[in-house]
């Protein structure tokens, strides 16, 4: 059945909340931008504008700073033990399972996302995060040290919030992205501000309600929508601002990096990839192909960790390649809110015309489309699955993240594995990686000398709150997960007593 208006697909307290004026969280008050300008909340799957958010700039961002400051050195939240954190995490993750469809819709909507990944993906891993998280608000210990300088002394460390944190984070998953930032920085006693991307906000909104609904102290989480060259640059200059987390694009992740250094405040970065699959002879091919036709087509590849360079021993490249594109074609592909889409749209005409270029360089270069490789009608941002072959190193869509359901497959010489890694490692990013084999040799000799953040075994798009992920090289700096998030949010500091 075909709803007259893909908005007839969104449950009552959906329709409702999209429908809603939206504004800033700031403090306690949800307030528009003190400009009273308003951005469009578009819908990539018909192109319509669906509602408005407002187009924050300098000032608001101030004025959440001072709100932010407000909470971490005077509210309760400053005199809160890690019990009083932990249980109003506790709460919050509660909350948003309570409210899991209706955040679902609200994401499947605004981002485009097929609706099962939401559900299965983005509002599970969000409370996994914030129940994780909660977990080390009350282990965050120093250490007594024995200490070697003459004299009779008493050393031991602590370990204090480092104040208050900006957040920014992409459209890809805006929900789960946000939640997963600002978890390690509340269980640490953080402040944060979150200035969620402009082309899908609504869902950080809506979480924002539960923030207030599960009692967090006003000031502590605040929440500012903009674009990224007024509200999102203006956060990562701010000199009140002690700590900024960035994920998006290298490109713009630099820019903040450069703004970051006004007042050196403490920068985490987790950036793009172009992240390679290495399938040998031995890969148990039944598992193999969905499982790597799904790390580059899930979510229409817009995914950081996406795997989006594929290296196939030569032997069994024309099986692996056909088995992706077939894949890939029989995708269901539709309004991310329609039952029984596997994909959706990009997330933006703009992101549909990058893309587009990537394919159209490609072409010109002398590539060779396998399957897939254009848009599909021309309302909403649809992009069909795509595998390219005969891709050579310097061409744009082989380097660069393409962030689209693109795949460039390249054979290798199954006798020369050297070969596959030195082409696997020629990469600017070092995000993520998977290799497909079933010899544990190979799998654990490859996982050693692949340059990457996670290396994914028969597996890929791997992530849990207790384990590491994060890049190497220009993929960023820092762990988002584990208690190396932790870290980041804390300041060390050494005591030292004379006895
Ligand atoms: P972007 O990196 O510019 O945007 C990400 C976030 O940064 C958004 O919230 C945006 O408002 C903000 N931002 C933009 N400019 C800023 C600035 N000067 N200062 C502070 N914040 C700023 O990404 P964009 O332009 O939306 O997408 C472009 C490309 O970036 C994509 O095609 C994709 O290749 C890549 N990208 C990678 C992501 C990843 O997780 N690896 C996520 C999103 C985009
Ligand atoms: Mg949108």
């Amino acid at each position: 059945m075909d709803a007259a208006s893909p908005l007839d697909y969104l449950s009552a307290p959906a329709a409702d909340f999209v429908r809603r004026p939206h504004a800033n969280l700031i403090g306690a008050d949800w307030l528009p931008a003190i400009s009273g300008e308003t951005l469009d909340v578009i819908d990539p799957g018909t192109g319509e504008i669906v509602g408005h958010i407002p187009a924050s700039s300098a000032a608001d961002i101030d004025a959440a700073v001072t709100a932010a400051r407000a909470a971490l050195e005077s509210g309760p939240w400053s005199r809160m033990t890690g019990q009083d954190r932990a249980r109003l995490m506790w709460k919050l993750a509660s909350l948003l399972g309570d409210t899991a469809e209706e955040l679902a819709q609200i994401e499947s909507l605004d981002t485009g996302r097929a609706l099962y990944e939401c559900q299965i993906v983005d509002i599970p891993g969000s409370v996994n995060m914030l129940e994780y998280m909660a977990g080390w608000a009350t282990k965050i210990n120093g250490e007594t040290i024995p200490l070697g300088a003459p004299g009779d002394f008493h050393g031991y460390t602590t370990r204090e919030p480092v104040g208050v944190v900006g957040i920014i984070v992409p459209w890809n998953y805006p929900l789960e992205l946000a939640v997963w930032r600002m978890a390690p920085a509340l269980a640490a006693g953080c402040t944060v501000i979150l200035k969620p991307a402009e082309q899908t906000s609504l869902s950080t909104l809506r979480l924002g309600e539960l923030v207030l609904q599960a009692g967090f102290p006003p000031g502590v989480i605040n929440i500012v929508t903009g674009t990224g060259e007024s509200a999102g640059a203006a956060l990562a200059a701010h000199d009140g601002v002690d700590a900024i987390s960035f994920t998006g694009s290298t490109e713009t992740g630099k820019a903040v990096l450069h703004a970051a250094a006004g007042n050196l405040k403490r920068v985490f970065l987790e950036l793009g990839g172009k992240s390679p699959q290495i399938v040998l002879a031995d890969a148990d091919l039944h598992s193999t192909i969905p499982g790597v036709a799904g790390a580059i087509f899930f979510s229409s590849g817009q995914v950081c960790t996406a795997g989006s360079r594929l290296f196939v021993d030569k032997r069994i490249f024309d099986r692996v390649v056909e088995g992706v594109a077939a894949y890939g074609n029989a995708l269901t592909i539709g309004h991310g809110l329609k039952p029984g889409t596997q994909m959706g749209p990009l997330v933006s005409g703009t992101q549909l015309d990058r893309v587009l270029g990537y394919l159209e360089g490609g072409r010109r270069g002398g590539a060779h489309v396998e399957s897939g490789g254009a848009r599909i009608g021309n309302a909403g941002y649809f992009v069909q699955p795509t595998v390219v072959t005969g891709t050579t190193p310097d061409m744009a869509i082989y380097r660069e993240e393409v962030f689209g359901p693109v795949l460039c497959a390249v054979p290798f010489d199954g006798d020369d594995i050297n070969a596959a890694i030195t082409a696997a490692n020629d990469s600017i990013y070092g995000l993520h990686a998977s290799i497909w084999t079933r010899s544990l040799r190979h799998a654990h000799d490859l996982a050693r000398r692949i340059k990457s953040g996670n290396v994914c075994i028969n597996t890929h798009n791997f992530f849990d709150p207790a384990f590491p992920m994060g890049g190497y090289k220009q993929s960023g700096w820092g762990r988002a997960s584990g208690f190396a998030a932790i870290e980041h949010y804390t300041e060390l500091k050494g005591i030292v007593a004379r006895l």
